[in-house]
């Protein structure tokens, strides 16, 4: 035992001299702390809270969680600074709905129409008749997915190239998050323009690659353990009696030693 405790202590100086040497050679560079954006905070709006109590607009909201678009919508609410406003019809506009119907739209154009509802920014009532003079405004579907706004004398009408319609009541206009009740569906020309398109081939599956075989390691329990307490962290070097894994043990006890030995 006392050979035993004389050797392991001659391991622990000189691995803890041969790790020190190594250890600065390779100390790692210290992370820089990343200083928080101090952004203030909106005050939240649960737009599923808020659609679910107005209109009705359950058909909407219906379609909002279908696409999950509903999560962008509340993500640009949260955390952007623009803030969002979103032209919600009213339940009796999507039964009207017969012609082009929504039925048929592959996902992606769902969505698409689904987020061609919103602009990625708040504009309150009166920012509307600047909007007028600016051309096509850019929606949350990206692209080609604009709105054109006109107001006449106070009553904002959009058109979406397919359809007209206009804000008939303000849901909600508080900064970051506005919210409009539209006559109509708005359809985008760049979906419905011409012709419903044909839904695009579905993206091929992804090769499925047979899991690799788990080599599992040969667990081999020579020695058997004299020591009552398992923790291999302790400060010192008299707990090590099993030398079948000696080196391990060495080396986890190298960091409370650190102290003791030098
Ligand atoms: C938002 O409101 C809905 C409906 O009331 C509720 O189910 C949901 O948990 C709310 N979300 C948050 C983040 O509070
Ligand atoms: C929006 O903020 C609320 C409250 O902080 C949070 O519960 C919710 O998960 C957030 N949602 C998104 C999409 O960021
Ligand atoms: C939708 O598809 C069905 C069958 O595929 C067809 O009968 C119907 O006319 C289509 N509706 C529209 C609006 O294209
Ligand atoms: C929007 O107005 C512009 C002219 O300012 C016109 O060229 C464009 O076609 C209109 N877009 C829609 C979707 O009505
Ligand atoms: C001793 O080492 C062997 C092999 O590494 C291991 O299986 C056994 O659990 C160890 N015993 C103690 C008390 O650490």
């Amino acid at each position: 035992m006392e050979i035993s405790r004389i050797f392991v202590f001659t391991c622990c100086a000189l691995l803890l001299c041969t790790t020190l040497a190594y250890g600065q050679a390779n100390s790692p560079p210290a992370l820089v702390a990343m200083s928080p954006t101090p952004t203030p905070a909106p005050a939240y709006v649960n737009l599923t809270d808020l659609l679910s109590v107005a209109g009705p607009f359950h058909t909407f909201l219906d379609y909002l969680e279908l696409t999950k678009v509903i999560d962008t919508f509340q993500n640009q609410a949260n955390n952007t600074e623009e803030g969002i406003t979103i032209f919600v019809p009213k339940d009796n506009a999507f039964k009207g709905l017969k012609k082009p119907s929504l039925s048929n739209l592959s996902d992606d154009q769902l969505k698409s129409v689904v987020l061609f509802h919103a602009l990625p920014k708040f504009y309150s009532l009166a920012d509307f008749s600047e909007l007028n003079t600016k051309g096509p405004i850019g929606t949350l579907a990206g692209g080609q997915y604009t709105l054109n706004f006109t107001d006449d004398s106070g009553t904002i009408h959009l058109d979406s190239g397919w359809s007209k319609t206009k804000v008939t009541s303000a849901v909600h206009s508080t900064d970051p998050v506005a919210i409009y009740q539209v006559d109509k569906v708005l359809l985008p020309k760049a979906i419905f323009g011409t012709d419903i398109p044909p839904t695009p081939a579905p993206a091929p599956a992804p090769d499925i690659s047979p899991a690799a075989a788990a080599d599992s390691p040969s667990a081999e329990s020579k020695g058997s353990s004299s020591s009552p307490e398992p923790s291999p962290s302790t400060s010192s070097c008299h707990r090590i009696v099993n030398l079948s894994n000696w080196r391990q043990l060495v080396l986890a006890v190298l960091a409370g030693g650190v102290v003791m030995f030098c």
